[in-house]
Order: C-alpha cells, then structure tokens, then sequence
C-alpha cells in the first residue's frame, strides 16, 4: 500500500516509517496522521513484522500539528475527533515503536516521539511543547507524559515557557534512550530493533504491555497484571524452547507461539 505523506519501507523484521512532508517540516497534518495510524495498524498486523521505526528523516521529526489547518477548526469539527481516533489507534500498536528524532520534534511531534517506546535522538534534536505561543496547550498527551518522564517542575517549565529542549538535556531528563551523531541515528534505532526483534515475540508483547501499565496504573494493578502475563508465557513453545535451548547450549529455535 502506498500512502500520500509517509514512505513506508519494509525491511524485515523491522518496518521503517518515515513521514514526508519536508516543506512542512513534516507538519502533522490531518492527511499525514491517518497515513500514519493507517500504516502502523497494517504493520502491527503484519507478520513479517517484529519492530517499528518511526522517523522524519535527516533534518526534522516533526514540527507539531499542521497550524494552517488548525487555524480554520473549531472543537467540534470533524477531523479534530477523527485527528483524535487517529492518534489513539498510533498509541494502540502492539509492536515495539522506535523513534528516530532529528530536528525539531515540537508540540503533536514531540507527543508522539513520547507516544513511541523507544527514542534515539540526533545531536541536533530539539524537543518541545509550544502551544501555549499558539493559544492552546498541548492536546496529544504532551502535559502527561512530559510530566511522567520528567517531573513536575521541568515538565512545568518547558510546557509554560514554549522553550525548546536540546538532545544533551533530553538525554539527562530521560525524555531520550540514547543520543548519537545525525547519520548514525538510523542504524541505531534500526540496530536496537533488530536486536529487540530476535527475541520471542510473545515475551516482547508482554513484556511492553506490562511496561506501558506501569505509567497508567496503580502499583496493585500492575503487579497484578505483571504476574498474569508472566504466568500466560509459561505456556508458549517459544518459553519452553528457550530455555531448553539454554540448557543444551544451542541457540533456540523461534516460532513465535
Ligand atoms: N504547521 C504548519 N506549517 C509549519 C509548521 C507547523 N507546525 N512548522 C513549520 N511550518 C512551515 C512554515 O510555515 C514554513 O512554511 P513556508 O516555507 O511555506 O513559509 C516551513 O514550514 C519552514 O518553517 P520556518 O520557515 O518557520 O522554519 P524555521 O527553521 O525558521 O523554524 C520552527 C522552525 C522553529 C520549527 C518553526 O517553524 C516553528 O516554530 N514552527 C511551529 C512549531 C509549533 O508551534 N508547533 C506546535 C503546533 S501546535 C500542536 O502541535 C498541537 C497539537 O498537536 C494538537
């Protein structure tokens, strides 16, 4: 399938998304973000799929919402809801997300690099929530998930003041995994999702799942929750195989089940 704002490359196991609207710094309009939750569902589908990438390219991720399509909408305008549908089904993928952030990556941009698992910045990234210069606040989880990565008093800071945070603060906040030069930050995220797609996929899925309950439920319910996918994995052949595999000192044999 091909879609009109995005490239979509599939380079198994991993799948390479990269939105392209490089005019726009890749401005999320509503076009783009359908392109991209349809894209991401068909991936999740996919079984030669094991890990995502998502990237804007070399020069930026994305430098927020489309504002001169935003400028025309009221609240209750259609592609506002459907803006929202799209963004919940992106945050829904079951498979492991990587964001690989040159550039800006501001207000929707910087919200969905945090939607994402996983964040390798360039050097020169630039992270940031500027919506309060526009009138609005951030709509796609940005006072959320900036406040959970960060704290109160630097999510606070950022969210208020519209201020852009370099790849090296970013880095030592923990919004970033890892930060590398501008040409390598492709392979990296490529490499870790290589890496992370060699591993039983069912674990995988658990194992995200679990993680991602950590920053939206209590401790009881997480827990709870840890312990009832951990003892559904005892049951996979891939569980059994890999351990048998250890114990014979052979590399185990996957099939995802
Ligand atoms: N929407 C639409 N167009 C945008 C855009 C955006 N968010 N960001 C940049 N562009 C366009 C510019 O209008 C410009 O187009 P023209 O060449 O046709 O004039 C082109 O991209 C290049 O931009 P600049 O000339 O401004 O480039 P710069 O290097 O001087 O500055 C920048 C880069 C600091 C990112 C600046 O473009 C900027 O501040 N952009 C807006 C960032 C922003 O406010 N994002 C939040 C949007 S609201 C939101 O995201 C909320 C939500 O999700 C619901």
């Amino acid at each position: 399938m091909s879609y009109e704002h995005i490239l979509v490359a599939k380079e198994p196991p991993l799948a390479i998304v990269t939105m392209n609207r490089p005019q726009q710094l890749n401005a999320l309009s509503l076009g783009l973000v359908k392109d991209l939750s349809l894209a991401m569902q068909s991936l999740d589908q996919d079984d030669d799929v094991r890990a995502i990438i998502l990237t804007g390219g070399e020069k930026v991720f994305a430098a927020g919402a489309d504002i001169k399509e935003m400028a025309a909408l009221g609240p209750f305008d259609e592609p506002v809801l459907q803006r929202l549908a799209y963004r919940d089904r992106i945050n829904s993928i079951s498979k492991p997300v990587i964001a690989a952030v040159s550039g800006f990556a501001l207000g929707g941009g910087c919200e969905l690099a945090m939607s994402c698992d996983i964040i390798i910045a360039s050097e020169n990234a630039r992270f940031g929530q500027p919506e309060v210069n526009l009138g609005i606040i951030p709509g796609s989880g940005g006072t959320q998930r900036l406040t959970h990565l960060l704290g109160k008093h630097t999510a606070m800071e950022l969210i208020l003041t519209g201020d852009f945070l370099s790849a090296a603060d970013a880095e030592r906040f923990g919004l970033v995994n890892h930060v590398v030069p501008a040409e390598l930050v492709l392979e990296e995220a490529k490499s870790l999702g290589k890496k992370i797609a060699a591993k039983p996929v069912l674990a995988i899925r658990a194992a995200k799942q679990a993680v991602l309950k950590a920053a939206n439920a209590p401790l009881d319910e997480g827990l709870d929750f840890e312990r009832k996918s951990f003892y559904l994995l005892l049951s996979s052949e891939d569980r059994k195989e890999a351990m048998t595999a250890f114990l014979e000192k052979r590399k185990p044999e996957l099939k995802g089940r």
